[in-house]
């Protein structure tokens, strides 16, 4: 069932702007008909007061699902004022972390299994903590024990790599912000504004798409590397981070994502001017950081990919020694879905030229069923 396409992933990657409308539709009222704008989210409605009145909330996850948890961590905590923290299932589990009846535990998972996470969620509620899913699979271990949820309804995902189900979770916890935020009258607009711009999300991913050719033709450049950094910050640490798993999954080639704030304090030593390295530079509240990083970057001979907003490249790179890579713009919250997308084509094609399996990668399997 790849129709036209030769993989899965290619195929998923391509779907995102459906798989996208799928998952936010009946969720949220766009203003019309006289019903204000805002988001349903039925099976969290009855839980939302006391995820509120939460000490704090705790996203639990794997691989890319822990990353998609990440680029959520800060559109929560501001629409809910609870402070979020992050844990990788198995790292909670060996360090016995403690958890609180006054905590909430997300669980995010794309196939509702992986072995770590359900082992976690077990943990959090002899605790005592509400436990919420956030799962792609109706009726999955984690769907089934956790006490409520929201289905991220990205359709069935076949390739290894996590594509469309990455994007369609970063969507669902995005609404579950909104949905925290809802009641606060100093967040309306903000709210607001974003509710707009994720109904304009899968048009602004089908744009985004289109640079297909252009990250087959950057993947020919890069196909014979050893090693590729990917720098990000703000929300698009996140997205550093699930381009360099993308990266060493499928295409097997050695990749960081690495926070752009910590750079003086190791990785540029890594800076020469032949490792390549992306650098995530869209607008945002944060963007005047990252100029500097590329300044400091291209100060040191660094050979760099920028990825930045439609129409920044000269204020991005007045120098013009940098490849650059323009992308739609879209609230800071939203971005990294936009900006992951050439990142997964980019792997996708370098699988491809590499010669390498794109639908199921060495050594990995779906669904993680084992410690
Ligand atoms: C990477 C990937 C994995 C999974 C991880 C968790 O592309 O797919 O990192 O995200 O194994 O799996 P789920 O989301 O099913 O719990």
């Amino acid at each position: 069932m790849k129709g036209n396409y030769e993989h899965y992933m290619q195929k998923e990657i391509h779907e995102q702007p459906d798989s996208l409308t799928t998952t936010m539709r009946g969720r949220l009222t766009s203003g019309e008909g006289g019903k204000p704008k805002g988001v349903v989210l039925g099976g969290l409605k009855e839980h939302v007061d006391t995820i509120r009145r939460s000490r704090r909330i705790i996203f639990i996850g794997c691989g890319t699902s822990y990353h998609a948890a990440l680029a959520s961590r800060q559109i929560i905590e501001q629409l809910s004022g609870v402070p979020v923290t992050m844990e990788l299932a198995s790292d909670l589990l060996d360090r016995q972390c403690p958890i609180f009846r006054e905590d909430t535990a997300v669980f995010v998972s794309q196939s509702g299994e992986t072995a770590d996470t359900l082992l976690a969620l077990e943990y959090a509620k002899k605790r005592g903590a509400l436990c919420v899913g956030v799962t792609n699979t109706v009726g999955s271990a984690i769907a089934r024990g956790t006490h409520c949820g929201v289905h991220i309804n990205a359709g069935a995902e076949i390739g290894v790599a996590s594509t469309k189900a990455y994007t369609s979770q970063i969507a669902v916890m995005t609404m579950i912000a909104l949905a925290l935020g809802q009641d606060s009258i100093s967040n309306r607009e903000m709210r607001e504004a974003i509710i707009d711009d994720l109904l304009r999300l899968p048009e602004k991913v089908r744009e985004v798409l289109k640079l297909d050719e252009a990250m087959r033709e950057l993947a020919r450049e890069l196909v014979n590397e050893q090693s590729l950094l990917v720098f990000g910050r703000g929300y698009n640490y996140a997205t550093a981070l699930e381009a360099a798993l993308k990266v060493k999954e499928v295409a097997l080639m050695h990749s960081e994502g690495i926070l752009a704030g910590e750079m003086k304090h190791g990785p540029l030593a890594l800076v020469d001017e032949t490792m390549p390295i992306i650098v995530l530079a869209t607008r945002d509240a944060i963007q005047q950081k990252q100029q500097s990083v590329i300044q400091q970057l291209l100060a040191r001979k660094g050979r760099l990919i920028i990825v930045c907003t439609e129409g920044d490249s000269v204020k991005m790179c007045p120098s013009g020694k940098a490849k650059v890579i323009e992308v739609p713009h879209i609230a800071d919250c939203l971005q990294t879905v936009v900006n992951i997308v050439p990142l997964q084509l980019l792997s996708y094609h370098l699988t491809v030229l590499r010669g390498f399996n794109v639908d199921q990668p060495r050594n990995l399997a779906k669904s993680v069923t084992t410690e």
